[in-house]
């Protein structure tokens, strides 16, 4: 694992969006795997404002998305959808046809998810995949279980995630329960993948991933059997990990 430390949250925004730009430029059909959270908002803001500049070409990338939530409408603020075009698409010259989330609204969840599975293959899999943590070391939806979850799937949020989230919704009763995720595997396969962690908050998660056992009770310990990983993180997530 490559570990980028930097001062703050601007920083590491600035590295993680120099690192896709150079994806983008490096091969300009990319395939890029995107997350939404508050972590990669300024990351995004960064890619926006070289897009603006004409630094980087949206134009002829694909995009997939980690997940989205299961059952929210599309139009509703705080689905995955949403988020995108608030935080990416709409400023950038992306082609949206060739952009993909999962559909939570789908009538079948499982045929959506094999969907969505068969459909990153056909793309060719993923260049990059931009990741968050979760504060109990979630990746994608995959939650803390007793195995990896290999592939698409539909998940029942835990109440770490919900409480986490709740603060986007009116109450926590009205973040919804379940989502469809991008597997572990599905993530693994990505051929380089690029983590964004900030906070003092995300500390623990951090050092649990990076340096403790290999486990689905963290399921991003996973990362560390990945090849060409990334770590973009500020000083107070990395704090717990100072010799
Ligand atoms: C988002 C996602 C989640 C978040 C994680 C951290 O697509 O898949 O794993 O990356 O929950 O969220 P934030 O950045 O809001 O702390």
């Amino acid at each position: 694992m490559r570990i980028i430390k930097t001062k703050n949250y601007d920083e590491m925004s600035k590295a993680a969006a120099n690192i896709i730009a150079a994806q983008i430029t490096l091969k300009p059909d990319s395939v890029m795997g995107f997350a939404t959270g508050s972590t990669p908002i300024g990351t995004y803001a960064e890619l926006i404002k070289k897009n603006q500049n004409g630094d980087i070409d949206f134009s002829n990338i694909n995009t997939v998305n980690l997940d989205e939530y299961k059952d929210l409408p599309i139009t509703h603020d705080q689905s995955y959808y949403y988020f995108m075009n608030d935080n990416l698409f709409n400023h950038v010259n992306i082609d949206k046809n060739n952009t993909n989330l999962p559909n939570g609204n789908a009538e079948d969840p499982d045929a959506e998810c094999a969907r969505y599975e068969a459909l990153i293959k056909e793309l060719g899999g993923i260049d990059m995949q931009l990741l968050g943590l979760g504060h109990n070391g979630h990746i994608g939806f995959n939650e803390p279980a007793d195995e990896f979850k290999k592939c698409t799937h539909c998940v029942t949020l835990t109440e770490r995630t919900i409480e986490a989230n709740k603060r986007f919704f009116e109450s926590a009763d009205a973040v919804p329960r379940k989502a469809l995720t991008m597997g572990i595997g599905t993530i693994m396969a990505a051929k380089k993948i690029v983590i964004v962690v900030s906070g003092e908050d995300k500390a623990d998660a951090l050092q649990k991933c990076i340096t403790g056992p290999i486990t689905p009770s963290v399921p991003g310990s996973i990362l560390q059997l990945h090849p060409d990983v990334t770590v973009v993180c500020d000083e107070a997530a990395y704090s717990k990990l100072e010799a």
